[in-house]
């Protein structure tokens, strides 16, 4: 079944024929980062952040510069997609990761990720509904006691993980992957930068 998303791109699998041994159709159409950026309704600069965290892929030109094949938009596509449900990049790369010849999701993958995708949101909605009911304890109190309140150190569980700030939220919900705090390592000074 050809599934083709108005890029060119075969939806059910890349195999067989026109492929290299290393996945790329000997066919391959080839973008100016500029081309990729503007057609995906992205920044160049986040082409390159994508391709810094090993998401997507360039090649270079003898001129040294950089080219993306025609189905990185639909790579892209991916990624925001699942960025629009939260899912933290990492986790977004280790499901690409899985995919032979690191080629693009197909309608059927992201169906299978979009179902796994969803009981992932199902529970992060569960949390944040329990979170804002339990904050209505907080309202006209305003005490953020470390002791008392369930916000400041949820039972006591950032303990359990070492001295220093630590976050509210575990990282892998997607919703935290900014909010952590690093503790500063002994002996360093705050900087002002
Ligand atoms: S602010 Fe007092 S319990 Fe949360």
């Amino acid at each position: 079944m050809s599934d083709t998303a108005g890029d060119g791109i075969a939806g059910d699998g890349i195999k067989g024929d026109g492929i290299k041994g290393d996945g790329i159709a000997s066919d391959a159409v080839w973008l100016k980062p500029g081309q990729v950026a503007r057609r995906a309704g992205v920044a160049v600069s986040t082409l390159h952040y994508y391709e810094q965290l090993g998401l997507i892929r360039s090649r270079r030109t003898a001129g040294d510069r950089r080219e993306y094949r025609r189905d990185t938009l639909r790579l892209i596509a991916f990624i925001r997609a699942s960025q629009t449900l939260g899912i933290p990049l990492a986790r977004i790369k280790e499901a690409l990761d899985d995919l032979p010849h690191q080629r693009p999701p197909t309608k059927r993958d992201w169906a299978r990720l979009a179902r796994v995708w969803r009981s992932d949101l199902d529970e992060r909605i569960e949390r944040l509904v329990a979170l804002r009911d339990n904050l209505a304890n907080c309202i006209g109190c305003g005490c953020l006691s470390l002791s008392a309140c369930p916000y400041t150190n949820p039972g006591d569980k950032l303990g359990a993980e070492g001295p220093g700030a630590r976050r509210l939220l575990p990282a892998s919900d997607g919703l935290t992957d900014r909010r952590e705090v690093a503790s500063p390592a002994p002996g360093s000074r705050p900087s002002n930068r």
